[in-house]
């Protein structure tokens, strides 16, 4: 099957991207964005924490670097109040419509960021989104996974600005790579692994297969 056969399954859809600084995941929503125009697949693209107006609001309080003081707990009930109105304002929206949604990071950043690196544990995480979105969660998710080495390299390579979470160290970025296999470990159905050492092309190849290969099969 090829992608132009798959738009009336992929309506009403939602596919998160997830990945650590540096995976190439801006390249690859982007990349995604070009493959799916071509195809004619009416897709919303949004992004977490942000997507609406408040929720980008609240995302400049997470993301300011004059705000490193700030609590685990705290970001934790941030990211989670910034989902609960991008998905009622936006996310529930999009889907009534019958759009396919991409979202640049979903519930699972906030299981392996506050969760698993932070330590609060998932289970905290979890009732913290279940009042912010109930039981709702994406069709798929892709993690691109990627050695935290390779990954800073390309940040300091292409002179990206960095923002507070991207100055922790090293440490840091790998606990992010093992909260994602851990996370992928736990939803094995929804949730699939790309290597993100490889070159865009492949990464946005192996990305546009496994978006087939997954929602063909739900057509049977
Ligand atoms: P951003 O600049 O958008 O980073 P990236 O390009 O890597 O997506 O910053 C988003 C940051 O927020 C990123 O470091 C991951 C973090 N984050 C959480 O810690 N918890 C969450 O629930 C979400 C959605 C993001």
């Amino acid at each position: 099957m090829e992608l132009k056969d798959l738009r009336k399954n992929l309506r009403g859809k939602a596919i998160s991207i997830e990945g650590g600084d540096g995976s190439g995941k801006g390249t690859l929503i982007k990349n995604i964005k070009k493959e799916f125009e071509k195809n004619e697949i009416d897709t919303i693209f949004t992004r977490e924490p942000g997507g609406t107006n408040i929720s980008e609001q609240i995302r400049n309080v997470i993301l300011s670097k004059e705000n490193t003081e700030m609590s685990p707990v705290t970001e934790m009930i941030l990211y989670a109040a910034a989902r609960a109105q991008h998905f009622e304002e936006l996310i529930v929206p999009t889907l009534k419509s019958g759009k396919l949604l991409i979202l640049d990071r979903f519930i699972d950043s906030n299981y392996v960021y506050q969760g698993f690196v932070r330590g609060l544990g998932i289970d905290k995480v979890m009732a913290v989104n279940k009042i912010a979105i109930g039981d709702w969660l994406p069709d798929l998710t892709i993690i691109l996974d990627i050695d935290p080495v390779i990954g800073l390299n390309r940040i300091k390579n292409n002179g990206r600005e960095t923002n507070r979470l991207d100055l922790q160290d090293l440490e840091f970025h790998n606990k992010v790579r093992e909260g994602y296999y851990k996370i992928a470990e736990m939803f094995p159905q929804r949730i699939k692994m790309i290597d993100a050492s490889q070159t865009p092309e492949k990464v946005l190849d192996d990305t546009i297969k496994t978006i087939i290969d997954f929602f063909e099969k739900k057509d049977e």
